[in-house]
C-alpha cells in the first residue's frame, strides 16, 4: 500500500472522545491560538497567503487573498461566516470533521476572526444534521469555559463570540450569498454581486465566508508555518485535503492526502474496487463536477490538472461507480436533486431543471428518441452560463459529461426500450452489503 497519506485534520479522529476539549488540548490543540494572539493580525493573513491555502469549499479561491479584501478602514463590524452547509451529493468531509474534532474548526475560527478583526463569527450548519449542530455547540461551550472565547481571550484584549446557527436544510444555502440571506432570516436565495461579501456581506458589513475545511486548516498553518503547508501538494495547489471516497470501493471513507494524489492511488488505499468489478465513471468533486472515467485514473487531483481533464476538483467528493451502474439512471437521480433544490429565483434553472428531468426520464425509460439527446444538450446550453448562480451550471455537468463519454449507453436504452442494467446489481450498495 503506498504511504502517501498526510493525516493532519484527520489524525485524531480515532482517539477516544476525540471531540472533547481535553483530548484536543492533549494533542497540542489551541497552541496555535496562543501563538496567533501574539502575532499581528496582518502577519496571520500573510502566513495564510504564503501557505498557498485555497478554499476547500469547491471553487479553490486563495484564502489569504480573500481575507486581504476585507477593508479595514470600513468602520462597520467585520464578520467571519463558516460555511458548514455541506449538501453537495457525494460531499462528506465537513460533517465527519465537525463530529470527530470540532475544536479544530473552533480554533481555526478564532484565529481567522482575529486575523480579519471580527468580533463575531457564525458557523452555519445545515439544519438536518442535528447531531453535528449539538456537537459544535458543545465544543463552543467548552471553548468559552476555557477562556478561548469570550472577552479578553487569554489576556490579549481580543473579544470574540461564536454563534452556531442551524440552517433550514436547503442545498442552495451553501451558496455563500444565499447563506447570508438565510442567516439574516430571509429565504435562502443568492444575491447579485457586486457588492461582494468582503465589502458588503452579512448585515451589509465586510464578511469573510469560508468552508469548514479551509478554516480548520488554519491552526496547522499557524502552528507549523506556511512553508510546512506549502511543501505539500503541487505547484499551484498547495497542502493537503480530505478526499472522500464513496460508492463501489472496498473501503469507502476519508483519505487525507496531498493535493495532486491520483485516483489510482486512492483506490489502492481504499482496498481496490468492489470485488469482481471495474471502474466505470467517477466524480472528482461531487455531482456538480463533470464525470470522468477510467482514462483519468492518473490525473493529479489538483485544481489545475482536473480542470485540464475537463472537470473540476470541487470538494474532492470522489463518488466511484463500477460497471454495474447505469450512467443514465445515476444522472437522472442527480438531476432530480437539482430540480428539487433549485431555489426558483431565475428562469433558466427553475424551468430548465424541470425540463431536464422530463427529457432524462423518457430516455431512461427507453421511450424517447435519438433527437432527445440533442434536445437535452440544448436544454443544458440554455442553463449553463445563463443561470443566476452556479447551481444551474452544476446541474448540467453530469448530463453533458455523461453524453460525452457514454452516448452509446443512452442510445442502448432507446434500442432496448428500457434500462439494460440489472436494477439489483446496479444499486449503489449491492446485495452483498455496504463495502
Ligand atoms: C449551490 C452551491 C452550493 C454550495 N454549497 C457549499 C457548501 O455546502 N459548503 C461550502 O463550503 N461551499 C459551498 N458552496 C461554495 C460557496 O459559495 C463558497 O464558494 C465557499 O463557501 C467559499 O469557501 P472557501 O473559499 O473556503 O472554499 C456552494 C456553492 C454553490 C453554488
Ligand atoms: S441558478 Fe437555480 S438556484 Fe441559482 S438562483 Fe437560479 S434558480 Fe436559484
Amino acid at each position: 500500500m503506498p504511504d502517501t497519506l498526510t493525516p493532519v485534520l484527520t489524525s485524531d479522529w480515532a482517539e477516544d472522545q476525540s471531540w472533547k476539549l481535553a483530548t484536543y488540548e492533549r494533542g497540542g490543540g489551541y497552541r496555535a491560538l496562543r501563538k496567533a494572539l501574539a502575532m499581528a493580525p496582518d502577519d496571520i493573513i500573510t502566513a495564510v497567503k504564503d501557505s498557498g491555502l485555497r478554499g476547500r469549499g469547491g471553487a479553490g479561491f486563495p484564502t489569504g487573498m480573500k481575507w486581504g479584501f476585507i477593508p479595514q478602514d470600513n468602520p462597520k463590524p467585520k464578520y467571519l461566516v463558516v460555511n458548514a452547509d455541506e449538501s453537495e451529493p457525494g460531499t462528506c468531509k465537513d460533517i465527519p470533521l465537525m463530529m470527530a474534532t470540532p475544536h479544530t474548526l473552533v480554533e481555526g475560527a478564532i484565529i481567522s476572526s482575529f486575523a480579519i478583526r471580527a468580533n463575531t463569527a457564525f458557523i452555519y450548519v445545515r439544519g438536518e444534521v442535528v447531531h453535528v449542530i449539538r456537537r459544535v455547540q458543545a465544543a463552543v461551550a467548552e471553548a468559552y469555559a476555557a477562556g478561548h472565547l469570550g472577552k479578553d481571550i487569554h489576556g490579549s484584549g481580543y473579544d470574540l463570540d461564536v454563534v452556531v446557527h442551524a440552517g433550514a436544510g436547503a442545498y442552495i444555502c451553501g451558496e455563500e450569498t444565499a447563506l447570508l440571506e438565510g442567516l439574516e432570516g430571509r429565504r435562502g436565495q443568492p444575491r447579485l454581486r457586486p457588492p461582494f461579501p468582503a465589502v458588503a456581506g452579512l448585515y451589509a458589513s465586510p464578511t469573510v465566508i469560508n468552508n469548514v475545511e479551509s478554516i480548520a486548516s488554519v491552526p496547522s498553518i499557524i502552528g507549523n508555518g506556511a512553508d510546512w503547508f506549502a511543501s505539500m501538494g503541487t505547484e499551484k495547489s498547495k497542502g493537503f485535503g480530505i478526499f472522500s471516497l464513496s460508492g463501489h470501493v472496498a473501503k469507502p471513507g476519508q483519505y487525507e492526502a496531498p493535493l495532486g494524489i491520483t485516483l489510482r492511488t486512492l483506490i489502492e488505499l481504499a482496498g481496490g474496487m468492489r470485488q469482481g468489478h471495474e471502474l466505470k465513471f467517477w466524480t472528482p468533486g461531487g455531482s456538480s463536477t463533470p464525470i470522468l472515467t477510467g482514462e483519468h485514473l492518473d490525473v493529479p487531483l489538483d485544481f489545475e490538472a482536473v480542470g485540464a481533464a475537463g472537470s473540476m476538483l470541487g470538494t474532492r467528493a470522489l463518488q466511484i461507480f463500477d460497471d454495474t451502474t447505469c450512467v443514465v439512471r445515476a444522472v437522472l437521480r442527480w438531476t432530480e436533486f437539482y430540480k428539487h433544490e433549485s431555489c426558483g429565483k431565475c428562469t433558466p434553472c427553475r424551468e430548465g431543471t424541470w425540463w431536464l428531468v422530463q427529457t432524462l426520464t423518457n430516455l431512461e425509460k427507453g421511450v424517447g428518441r435519438e433527437e432527445d439527446l440533442d434536445i437535452l444538450l440544448d436544454q443544458c446550453d440554455n442553463i449553463l452560463g445563463r443561470a443566476f448562480c452556479a447551481l444551474g451550471d452544476g446541474a448540467t455537468s453530469p448530463i453533458s459529461s455523461s453524453i460525452q463519454y457514454f452516448r452509446n449507453e443512452y442510445l442502448q436504452h432507446l434500442s432496448e426500450g428500457g434500462c439494460p442494467f440489472d436494477p439489483v446489481a446496479s444499486t449503489l450498495f449491492a446485495v452483498e452489503g455496504v463495502r
